[in-house]
């Protein structure tokens, strides 16, 4: 048997906007999902847009349930910004009475809510106005949090303040994804660094109201392998690392963005827009933990013909096909369990051992009625094994000495996803959604039993 370390969680992540639904009633206003889907249906799976989603707001009690009943000592999702303060100033009462009941329903269930507050969803009201372009959204966040912190902080005492800042980043403003959909490296660049100052400052306002929680950040980790050791390769990897692992990583934990990514950024004239003052909100605030999701790896090679100054960051470093790949055919994404260890040995090596947590790990799979049991039960052993194989890594590295406190899957019911609607169910409960009944997978069951033992 396996056993990870005492009061390990063992838990599931989830978001607001792909979960609660409900999202333009009880005093919710709109985020750039419900704008882009209003506008341009047609970019979305099947043209499932942000309210067909599994109404969290309207089940959450039940599920509350469901998660002890699967073993579940904690629950990572978010807050909606736009259901919290409409117009970014005033609060709104059914939020709170919402996410109260709602935090408390998990404590009442022994799960501990981890809380973050960005999860790709700007509202729109902001939006307009720059969203995360403007320096504005610093102190719109700041506010936004404090706010958060002040009502919540009782029931809360884990939180984060973004989901993958990256993935939004690059979503929006590089390869279309996400609202507004554009495709400017320098713009994508000023955005990543309003991030950091408004994540920044909200570590700043947690420290004051909330001295004796713990806040962190959760970041996506896709470790880079290089394609050979000849130099062009190596430094295309190290590249890769900078933009895409370091560049938050760095001064989240170490207080400091790496001088090697501010020269890269600096030749390729791309630096971002700064103010003297921020040096010292970026140097301060260091956060508690980290949270890592991590799906798949990233292996590059030398670009074919680099482009100075660079306008895509393919022109840095470009994926490279590893013959011996294993794929998820239904994501397109490679399963790559030992990069866990490597994570792990990262953490331990590179960020003096921080406390970490693996906060988002899944497969998704297409179609999965065609694993249902005459009983109804999805038989989703693929996925058993999957989470089975990242696990053995990850407690290689805990054993190592890796200080790594919780194992979270993405995700707890099957769940709408930005423009792949519900193609790629993630569940350890099945949605049926046409009836927005849930029942557990096989994989629950396992879940729970990981659970009870510690370990498997
Ligand atoms: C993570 C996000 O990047 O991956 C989630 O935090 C997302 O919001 C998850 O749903 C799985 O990705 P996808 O695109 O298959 O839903």
């Amino acid at each position: 048997m396996k056993k990870f370390p005492e009061n390990f969680l063992w838990g599931a992540a989830m978001s607001a906007p792909q979960t609660e639904g409900q999202s333009l009633n009880f005093g919710k206003s709109a985020t750039i999902w419900d704008y882009w889907f209003q506008t341009a249906p047609e970019k979305f799976h099947q043209q499932q847009g942000p309210a067909i989603t599994s109404d969290v707001y309207g089940q959450y009690l039940k599920d509350c349930q469901r998660m002890q009943e699967i073993g579940l000592n904690s629950i990572r999702t978010s807050i909606s910004w736009a259901r919290l303060l409409p117009d970014g100033k005033t609060v709104n009462p059914q939020a709170v009475a919402f996410y109260r009941q709602y935090f408390t329903a998990m404590r009442d269930h022994g799960v501990e809510p981890i809380i973050n507050l960005f999860h790709f969803d700007m509202p729109m009201w902001l939006m307009a106005r720059g969203g995360w372009e403007s320096r504005e959204a610093i102190a719109a966040f700041a506010f936004y949090a404090q706010t958060s912190f002040e009502l919540f902080g009782d029931l809360v005492k884990k939180w984060t303040t973004f989901n993958e800042p990256l993935v939004h980043v690059e979503c929006g403003y590089l390869y279309q994804y996400h609202y507004p959909a554009i495709v400017d490296f320098k713009r994508a660049v000023q955005v990543a660094y309003h991030n950091l100052l408004a994540h920044k400052a909200a570590v700043a306002k947690f420290r004051n109201t909330l001295p004796s929680g713990e806040i962190g950040i959760i970041l996506n980790i896709s470790p880079t392998y290089p394609k050979s050791e000849a130099t062009a390769d190596m430094l295309a990897a190290r590249r890769s690392d900078l933009l895409n692992t370091r560049s938050f990583l760095d001064p989240a934990v170490l207080g400091t963005i790496p001088d090697d990514l501010v020269a890269l950024l600096s030749e390729n004239e791309l630096l971002p827009v700064t103010k003297p003052e921020d040096q010292a909100l970026i140097k301060d605030h260091i956060v508690d933990f980290i949270g890592l999701n991590y799906y798949q790896p990233r292996r590059v090679q030398a670009p074919t013909a680099p482009k100075t100054p660079a306008q895509m960051p393919a022109d840095f470093y470009q994926p490279y096909d590893w013959p011996d790949k294993k794929i998820n055919p239904h994501r397109g994404w490679e399963i790559y369990p030992k990069a866990l260890y490597d994570v792990a040995m990262m953490m331990k090596n590179d960020y003096h051992n921080m406390p970490w947590y693996v906060s988002e790990n899944g497969m998704g799979v297409a179609n999965e009625e065609a694993f249902m049991a005459d009983n109804g039960e999805i038989q989703d052993d693929y996925r058993i094994a999957f989470m089975k194989e990242h696990l053995n890594y990850l407690h290689q590295g805990i054993r190592e000495g890796s200080n790594c406190f919780g194992y979270h899957a993405w995700t707890f019911v099957d769940c709408w996803s930005w423009l792949n609607g519900y193609k790629n169910r993630y569940g350890f409960y099945r949605l049926d959604l046409a009836t927005g009944q849930r029942s557990m997978k096989k994989s629950g069951r396992w879940m729970k039993q990981v659970s009870e033992n510690n370990g498997f």
